[in-house]
């Protein structure tokens, strides 16, 4: 079968499993090639089979120290005529590579909001891995079903602050349209909280520490968005904002508990705007980082999920240069956030128009980065040649 990309909107409908081998390799690559750190031993990575969980769990196994890890997705394989998502493919990959060098490196594959999931990870920390002294949550999902009342919530992309029209890439027909962000209901407010909310980080914590698996000094970070003010109306003022306040409100929970009972640690970290899975999908926002991509690699600061993520772990959460703001946030976002990047990206916001954004904003390299999100568009890839999925189809995560 040839594989090409299908895509509706800012979703991808297919993956190339030999193009995300080479970038699973890739990360590995830029990792092994930099500077490492004394990190964790064994690490759980809920969320961990793209974009912001997966260079974590890269960066930890191959740039930390050789960690040992556990990885939770929701994922699907071939089937028929289905190639199967980028996820499954990347965790694939990623085990092989670790395995390789001697890693454990576990893939569970299905609902991280279940409590059956909590259970099984829980026993198989007991019984085959051992104690883990970190703990990462980066999950986005548009669902949540809550195992306590049972209801399934859907999480809404919505503005609070009325109705917002503005500007977004069209991927298919390579233009910019206009886009309304439409207001939210009570209830979608309500229903983006539990979804994307810390609900189920804190569920997760609990539930480990309750079964004596976190090690003494365990730490626990999940991943927020903060971002500049242009984007406040999408993002920080909307439905996922209220979501994050909760998350950094159970981080301050969970930080009293964790420091009490082991004297760990509980924190959020404000990544900076990339193209993954997830945000490709907010509307309007994958303008601003059109033209934030494009400020930020004309000043030399631009970088990718893994270089993000691993100077994270480098420099802040295993390094001596943490940055932290006064509400106990990371902010490796530091870079995103600079004034003059900031200012030049304001300028290009009040110009761009459907005829110049091409030339104003990185639009190329956000497709690209796009497009790679499903394994496409990666050198060193023949994507004429035909790929056998039923072999793909027999590979175990
Ligand atoms: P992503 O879509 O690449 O990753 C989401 C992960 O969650 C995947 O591994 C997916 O399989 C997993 N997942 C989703 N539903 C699941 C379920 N029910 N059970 C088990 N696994 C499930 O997204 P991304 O962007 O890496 O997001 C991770 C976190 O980073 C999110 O909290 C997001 O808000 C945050 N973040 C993202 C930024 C961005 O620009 N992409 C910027 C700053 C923070
Ligand atoms: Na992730």
């Amino acid at each position: 079968m040839i594989i090409e990309p299908k895509y509706k909107g800012g979703i991808l409908l297919t993956a190339h499993p030999e193009g995300c081998k080479k970038l699973v390799e890739k990360q590995i690559k830029y990792v092994k090639n930099n500077k490492s750190y004394n990190g964790a031993k064994k690490a759980l990575i809920i969320g961990a089979s793209s974009g912001y969980g997966l260079a974590t769990r890269i960066s930890l196994a191959f740039g930390g120290s050789k960690t040992d890890t556990i990885g939770i997705s929701y994922e699907n394989g071939p089937r028929g005529k289905r190639t199967g998502t980028a996820g499954w493919y990347n965790n694939i990959f990623f085990k092989e590579a670790a395995e390789k060098e001697g890693l454990k490196a576990k893939n569970f594959v299905g609902d991280a909001f279940s409590l059956e999931m909590k259970d099984e990870v829980i026993k198989y920390i007991k019984e085959e891995f051992g104690k883990v002294d970190l703990v990462i949550y980066s999950l986005a999902s548009g669902r949540r079903k809550d195992p306590i009342d049972g209801e399934t919530y859907i999480s809404a992309l919505k503005s609070t602050t009325g109705d917002i029209v503005g500007p977004t890439v069209d991927l298919k027909n390579d233009t910019l349209i206009q886009q309304t962000m439409e207001n939210a209901t009570e209830e979608d407010i309500k229903a983006t909280v539990k979804v994307m909310g810390g609900e189920d980080w804190e569920l997760w914590i609990k539930a480990l520490l309750e079964a004596d698996v976190l090690e003494k000094g365990a730490r626990t970070f999940a991943y927020t968005y903060i971002g500049p003010k242009i984007t406040y109306g999408i993002y920080k003022d909307g439905t996922i904002g209220a979501a994050k306040r909760h998350l950094e409100k159970t981080a301050k929970e969970l930080n009293k508990i964790l420091k009490e009972k082991l004297s760990g640690e509980a924190a959020v970290s404000s990544n900076k705007a990339l193209v993954t899975k997830a945000s490709a999908y907010i509307p309007i926002f994958p303008v601003y980082a059109t033209l934030l991509f494009k400020v930020m690699k004309e000043k030399g600061t631009h970088e990718g999920c893994i270089e993000q993520t691993h100077r994270l772990f480098l420099d802040m959460i295993y390094g001596d240069n943490p940055i932290i703001d006064k509400e106990g946030r990371y902010r490796p976002d530091n870079l995103e956030m600079e004034e003059d990047v900031q200012d030049k990206v304001n300028e290009l916001w009040k110009q761009i128009n459907e005829n110049n954004f091409k030339e104003i904003s990185d639009y190329a390299g956000f497709k690209k980065d796009f497009l790679q999100l499903g394994g496409f568009e990666v050198e060193g890839i023949d994507y004429s040649k035909d790929i056998d999925l039923e072999t793909y189809a027999k590979l175990i995560p």
